[in-house]
């Protein structure tokens, strides 16, 4: 949720700030701003909207010259979307200037005080108190006034700060919002993550909470808050380039759901060897596993969706009640947790407010945390006490499909392999399940190849004003995942309802014509739902039905039907999802959506 980056060196700054800041764009894009010391004064430009506009407004950072800057991408949380609200924050006098990525708690008391200190605020934002405060507190060292400053604030940030009266330094902190420095060569950069440097450098630092990075052209100091030295692990970035590149793909999300068989062989294939489940992350002996009463999941997002789709895996291969919990929800209602629940925290990003808070308020209670994360390095990897990483590479696309394809590949790997320690299932199933899992990708391929029948069904089928996603058991928790991704990128309203709870008020909606997207693929209850499917219809509905092709009698009762390969029934969702996914893209695209960026969303959700 917004995204940061900064330039030190001999080279024109403003054309690689755009450029950093472009691959930063899925964190925020309702408006963006660079600021560069042009050996003089700090000279600031500002522009609502895309980070086209503020390209265009600095003819591709050809008229704004320095070789030190700072740059941001916003997602607002105080104040509109403006020029005057985008970031860099100048002090009242000009000397300072900061970029923020998180919130300060305690803004309004700040920017009380000072007012009556007679400073004069500008923009409606939370960040420009930090740049107001550091004025306020200047006597001469920007290191020290800005230590003085955080002792003052309340909440989250990553912030980079310049000045003019150090032409030379750029200050970078961190408290829980990602920031990483990149080293190079006579020249540094700062960073809300790692696309945005990748072009100059893969060594970086990961900044850890409170510690702050001075940067200049030939070094880079890091101290904590009391100035003591602090002793960093350089990182080299492994990924290729291209990983965050669009390859020639019209959407980044195009590119992520074709991606998906890779990402989930790399995810899953590395860990099987000689047919047996090799999961060297986690430490936990089956003594250990034996003794947890419950299993907590707890996400946002479609990683919460995932979530509940592992609730009816884990409750039906391990025989232990699970509870699928929304972080925000988790983390302020005082939970029945200790060290008897074993908690699974699921986050693509690994960044995500809610979910890390959350995680800690478990661990806080003596829960044990093992977390599914993507990025490498993030905070709830690290700060979880076991981490399982899905290898699904950088996902960009604000709309995830990927990252939710490989945490679905973690949930069965982790379900087999603690169902074997538990022994709640025999080895002739183990082997089964082994089995299928690593049949995935093909099948997945198999759904890919076939792409164009639902390209045509969403030409069909996209100026449906509201649809409703029903399904019963893990066809109704896959049904949540399917509803969201339709809403977020094309704007058509949805919901995703248990089909069996329908009848309990909503059908009311049903009229002739509305789209229901019924997902049938869960054997045990297929008659159910095809009964479900007939109310619908009987009121008008208009039933697009998702089938295994074993099952081709669905096909009579639906409208229109995709048929999926057959999987084990745990399985089904990293089926069932794919046509969900590209249904989606494929309604958005026809109505003109900006697929990659949808409007008021951010990747990267850093605040609560
Ligand atoms: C945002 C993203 C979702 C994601 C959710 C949780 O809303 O758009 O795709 O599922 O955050 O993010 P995380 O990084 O924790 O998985």
């Amino acid at each position: 949720m917004c995204g940061i980056v900064g330039y030190i060196g001999y080279e024109q700054a403003a054309p690689f700030l755009l450029h950093g800041l472009e691959k930063l764009e899925y964190r925020g894009y309702d408006s963006a701003g660079i600021c560069l010391n042009d050996g003089s004064e700090l000279i600031v430009k500002k522009a609502k909207g895309k980070l086209e506009e503020l390209e265009k407004l600095t003819d591709y950072g050809k008229n704004i010259h320095g070789t030190v800057g700072i740059g941001h991408t916003r997602w607002a949380t105080h104040g509109e979307p403006s020029d005057v609200n985008a970031h860099p924050h100048l002090s009242d006098s000009c000397r300072f200037a900061v970029v923020h990525n998180g919130i300060i708690e305690n803004y309004l008391q700040l920017k009380e005080y000072l007012t009556a200190k007679g400073v004069t605020f500008r923009s409606k934002t939370d960040t420009e108190v930090i740049a107001q405060l550091i004025e306020y507190y200047y006597q001469g060292d920007l290191i020290d006034t800005v230590i003085k400053v955080l002792s003052k604030l309340d909440g989250s940030y990553a912030l980079g700060v310049i000045s003019k009266e150090n032409p030379d330094e750029i200050i970078a902190v961190r408290k829980e919002s990602p920031l990483i420095i990149g080293i190079g060569e006579n020249e540094n950069y700062i960073a809300s993550d790692v696309p945005a440097i990748l072009s100059k450098t893969r060594r970086i630092y990961r900044l850890e909470n409170n510690e702050i990075a001075i940067l200049r052209r030939d070094s880079i100091r890091i101290i904590n808050t009391d100035k003591d030295e602090v002793r960093k692990e350089e990182e080299t970035i492994q990924w290729d380039i291209d990983a965050a590149e669009k390859g020639g793909y019209e959407h980044f999300m195009f590119k992520e759901i074709m991606e998906q068989p890779k990402a989930l062989h790399d995810t899953v294939n590395p860990r099987i060897k000689d047919g047996r489940i090799v999961l060297d992350e986690i430490k936990l002996t089956k003594e250990q596993l034996r003794q947890y009463r419950k299993i907590n999941i707890l996400a946002c997002g479609s990683a919460y969706h995932v979530g509940v789709v592992a609730k009816y895996v884990f409750e039906k291969m391990l025989r232990i009640p699970v509870e699928a919990d929304l972080a925000s929800e988790f983390r302020y209602r005082d939970p029945i947790v200790d060290d008897k629940t074993l908690t699974i925290v699921i986050s693509q990003s690994g960044e995500t407010a809610d979910t890390k808070e959350a995680m800690k308020e478990a661990q806080r209670r003596g829960s044990h945390v093992i977390s599914i994360v993507n990025v490498v390095g993030s905070a709830i990897a690290t700060e979880s006490d076991e981490v399982i990483y899905t290898w699904a590479g950088p996902e960009i696309a604000v709309a995830t499909t990927k990252a939710y394809s490989t945490q679905l590949a973690v949930v069965y790997l982790l379900a087999i392999y603690f169902a074997e320690m538990l022994g709640t299932i025999t080895d002739a199933e183990y082997q089964y399940y082994l089995k299928e899992l690593e049949a995935l990708p093909d099948k997945i391929q198999e759904i890919l190849d076939h792409e164009e029948n639902i390209q045509y069904l969403a030409s069909q089928l996209f100026h449906s004003r509201d649809v409703f996603f029903i399904g019963r058991n893990i066809d109704y928790a896959l049904s949540l995942e399917g509803s969201l991704k339709l809403k977020e990128i094309s704007y058509i309203h949805s919901e995703a309802y248990a089909a069996g709870e329908l009848k309990h008020g909503t059908i009311s909606l049903i009229e002739e014509g509305t789209l229901v997207i019924a997902l049938a693929t869960h054997e045990p209850l297929i008659a159910k739902t095809i009964s479900n499917i007939e109310e619908v219809q009987t009121r008008g509905a208009y039933v697009l039905c998702l089938a295994c092709e074993n099952h081709q009698e669905v096909g009579s009762v639906a409208q229109s039907t995709i048929f999926i390969p057959q999987t084990c029934d745990m399985m089904l969702p990293s089926l069932a999802v794919i046509p969900l996914q590209l249904f989606a893209y494929y309604v958005a695209s026809l109505k003109g959506c900006d697929i990659d960026k949808p409007r008021n969303l951010a990747k990267s959700v850093t605040v609560e």
